[in-house]
């Protein structure tokens, strides 16, 4: 089951929130924090599935960027919404496309990132979004590894994502290099903390596997603002670049560090691919066969990398949205006796007939509802607890 199996389950439970005027289903925020290049921005990536994120030796991550995936449909009017603004040079168009465009419309991808700062503008091709995250953060941030506590807004539209909000953050670091200030350190640990905070928010804590985790500065933070380690998830990075002949395996089977959601390691793309521009598929087939063949954790490779981390995150929303499910049914009770209620005083009066038919609808859907939705979650608590 990866994060997609989630994407139909979450949406119904959404329209039927949105419908019945809800406040929505407050889906807990994803923050990833860490030292400067401990691969937070590769780990985040990973977990959208998109190649569009800055990365790189160095402070690459400058601003915060909150990421808010928005699952539309296949057929969404969205996709075709006429006018829009895209990142495609239109010069560059093909007579293939010209062609297509005069018989019936472009055929655009049903994808694209949209920026808060710049309104009605579609990114169909993320590598034109990540040259706009440089420059924006380059913009605000200045082009001498400052960095600034303002976030960039970038959403995602797309039929294969959750809808779900990621935050990326700058790495902590000890010594100022450019442009920052004296107090550089103290500044990034102020702005982690304020996304952290959150109580909704789910903590990937990533470590580099090469750094011993006593230093670890993500853990430390991360424990400053859940102590009992309940809503963070310990990420060991860069497993593939370890001493050889050491390994990590009594970090992973949680021997060291206490964890309620435990530790998972990850081996993301090395600087050497991403230069060479290897495909998030290569690199997730060659993380599996480096779990499957290594001899330490060859035993427990079902519970490493990339997809076991999708498949944890997973776990853990629909936990909180099962935690969730009692106050929606209750609100969706006294909506249910309320819109009883208004049918019974529209008696014959024919204007009424319309809104009528309206709350009658709902009426079904809430039913509808309560009765099979919510049991099948609750039937299906024992497996995702
Ligand atoms: P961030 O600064 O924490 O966002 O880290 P990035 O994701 O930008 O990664 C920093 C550098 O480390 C990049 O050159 C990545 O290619 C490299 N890197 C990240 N994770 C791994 C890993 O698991 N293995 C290897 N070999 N390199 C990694
Ligand atoms: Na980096
Ligand atoms: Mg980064």
């Amino acid at each position: 089951m990866s994060l997609n199996d989630l994407i139909p389950v979450v949406n119904r439970l959404q329209d039927i929130v949105a419908n019945a005027n809800l406040s929505d289903l407050d889906l807990p925020l994803l923050t990833v924090i860490g030292s400067q290049s401990a691969g937070k921005s590769s780990v985040l990536e990973n977990i959208v599935g998109k190649d569009f994120l800055p990365r790189g030796t160095g402070i690459v991550t400058r601003r915060p960027l909150i990421l808010q995936l928005i699952n539309i449909k296949q057929d969404d009017p969205l996709i075709r919404k006429p006018g829009v603004e895209t990142d495609e040079d239109p010069d560059a168009m093909t007579l293939e496309d010209h062609l297509r465009n005069s018989m019936g419309g472009p055929d655009l991808p049903a994808e694209w990132g949209e920026f808060l700062h710049l309104p009605g503008k579609r990114f169909y091709n993320f590598q034109n979004a990540k040259r706009e995250i440089e420059r924006e953060t380059a913009r605000v941030a200045g082009k001498n590894k400052g960095i600034s506590r303002i976030p960039i807004n970038l959403k995602v539209y797309s039929p294969n994502v959750l809808n779900l909000t990621l935050v990326d953050l700058p790495g902590l670091t000890k010594i100022p290099v450019g442009d920052q200030p004296t107090d550089i350190e103290r500044q990034i640990k102020n702005l982690v903390l304020e996304y952290i905070s959150k109580p909704n928010s789910i903590i990937l804590a990533v470590s580099p596997a090469n750094v011993d985790l006593v230093n670890s500065e993500a853990l430390k933070l991360a424990r400053q603002v859940d102590p009992q380690g309940k809503r963070t998830i310990g990420i060991l990075s860069k497993l593939d670049l370890m001493d050889h002949g050491t390994n990590a395996l009594d970090i992973l089977v949680g021997k060291v560090y206490p964890l309620k959601l435990g530790f998972i390691g990850v081996v993301n793309r090395s600087q050497q691919d991403i230069s060479t521009n290897k495909s998030l598929k290569d690199s997730l087939a060659a993380e599996q066969d480096f779990f499957i063949s290594h001899p330490a954790y060859r035993r427990m490779a079902s519970h490493c990398g990339t997809e076991y981390l999708a498949k944890t995150l997973n776990r853990t929303l629909m936990n909180h949205i099962r935690d969730r499910l009692p106050d929606i049914k209750a609100k969706l009770n006294t909506l249910i006796g309320q819109t009883e209620q208004e049918l019974a005083t529209y008696g014959d009066d024919l204007d009424g007939a319309a809104e009528e038919n309206r709350g009658a609808l709902i009426l079904q859907l809430l039913n509808r509802f309560s009765t099979c939705f919510i049991s099948s979650i609750e039937g299906n608590s024992s497996d995702i607890s």
